[in-house]
């Protein structure tokens, strides 16, 4: 094995399911809990006669119906397996061994993977109170800097920085830096994003990244997009994998973009039981929780890091319940839970497991 890749710690995906009872709320993965639009659904039902045949390489009418829903320029659109497909690609076209890529600490996890695959050096960046310190992004820039990675909002915190901190880092970076902007969650940040849309118009290094897997409910079908200048797709073009969108997943995402009614149902309701958790988080502040201003479709919730209250101990107890959340000890973050905004009886389900827990274990009633 190559020492970059030996160095690799490997993806640890959402818990799905439990081996000895049923799952009550599944919440660990960010996914979005109404599933794709009906239309959607009927696209990739239509697609299937033509299983025998390769997709279209090109992607060419999802990248219409998005240089369309979008106003901007389909030429200038790459359609990836995922996002993920495309963080990987920013990676590969753009660092190899001996440049570095910066990250921030409590950031993606795939960005650190993407960077190690391609045998660059990650350069990890503190954050503050959960979110991405500008300054500091900027004083790890060298000159073998060549990607800066950036998810707004940021999974796993849910934290944003603003349009003018964004546009800030940018113009702080070398031109010969690729600054790749991942909006996965862009939809759930209630205009207070930045989607990388207009920075990639006005500049030559700009990679907005964006997905059908949230907001849309299309994370079986493993569609991404990207949107950067000529030379920036170019070169992603060329070490993509050339039949990397299947025909179901083009058909899906064209009908989604389509039902914008759908998606918005999903978007009010991620808004709505997203606050109302947050609400109760903080009800249990008492007890030392805390949830983490969210921009995203999760709440990432704080623990103390030692008494009758862990975050450890509240995993246990929410899997007992056949609640699945994301403990994110395997990401250094051993004082915190997220939990995705599911339906409302999974939203209820988890808060009450949660309550229920922080009861038992101080001995009194929540507010
Ligand atoms: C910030 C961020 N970027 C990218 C992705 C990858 O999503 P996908 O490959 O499903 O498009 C995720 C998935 O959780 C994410 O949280």
């Amino acid at each position: 094995m190559k020492p970059w890749v030996a160095g690799i710690d490997p993806y640890v995906p959402g818990k799905a399911r439990l081996a000895d009872r049923p799952v009550v709320a599944r919440l660990a993965s960010n996914e979005n809990p109404f599933g794709p639009s009906p239309h959607a659904i009927a696209a990739m039902q239509a697609a299937l006669t033509d299983s025998h045949r390769y997709p279209d390489p090109a992607s060419t009418a999802l990248r219409e119906a998005l240089g369309a829903h979008h106003g901007i320029d389909p030429a200038r659109i790459i359609c990836g397996t995922g996002s993920d497909e495309i963080l990987h690609l920013a990676a590969g076209a753009f660092a190899g061994p001996g440049d570095e890529i910066i990250h921030v600490r409590h950031g993606f996890a795939v960005y650190d993977i993407a960077t190690r695959r391609v045998g660059a050096t990650p350069v990890v960046v503190p954050d503050r109170d959960w979110t991405c310190d500008v300054d500091a992004v900027l004083a790890a820039v060298t000159e073998r800097t060549r990607v800066v990675f950036l998810a707004n909002p940021n999974n796993p915190t849910g934290t944003i920085i603003s349009a003018a901190e964004v546009r800030r880092l940018h113009a702080g970076l070398p031109t010969d830096c690729v600054f790749v902007l991942d909006a996965a969650y862009a939809e759930f940040a209630e205009g207070l994003y930045e989607d990388g849309i207009g920075l990639a118009n006005e500049h030559a290094n700009v990679v907005a990244v964006r997905t059908f897997s949230k907001l849309y409910g299309l994370a079986a079908q493993r569609i991404g997009w990207a949107y950067a200048q000529g030379a920036l797709i170019d070169a992603m073009h060329r070490i993509r994998a050339p039949f990397n969108v299947p025909t179901t997943g083009q058909a899906a995402a064209i009908a989604a973009i389509a039902d914008q009614a759908w998606a918005e149902k999903t978007r009010a309701h991620t808004l709505q039981w997203r606050a109302w958790l947050a609400g109760e988080i903080a009800a249990l502040g008492n007890a030392g929780l805390r949830a983490v201003p969210s921009a995203a479709n999760f709440v990432l919730v704080e623990f103390p890091a030692d008494g009758p209250v862990t975050a450890a101990a509240a995993n246990t107890a929410l899997l007992a319940d056949g609640i699945l959340t994301r403990y994110l000890a395997v990401q250094n973050m051993p004082n915190c839970i997220r939990i995705s905004i599911g339906t409302e009886a999974e939203t209820r389900a988890a808060a009450a497991s949660l309550r229920a827990f922080v009861e038992a274990a101080t001995g009194t009633k929540a507010a």
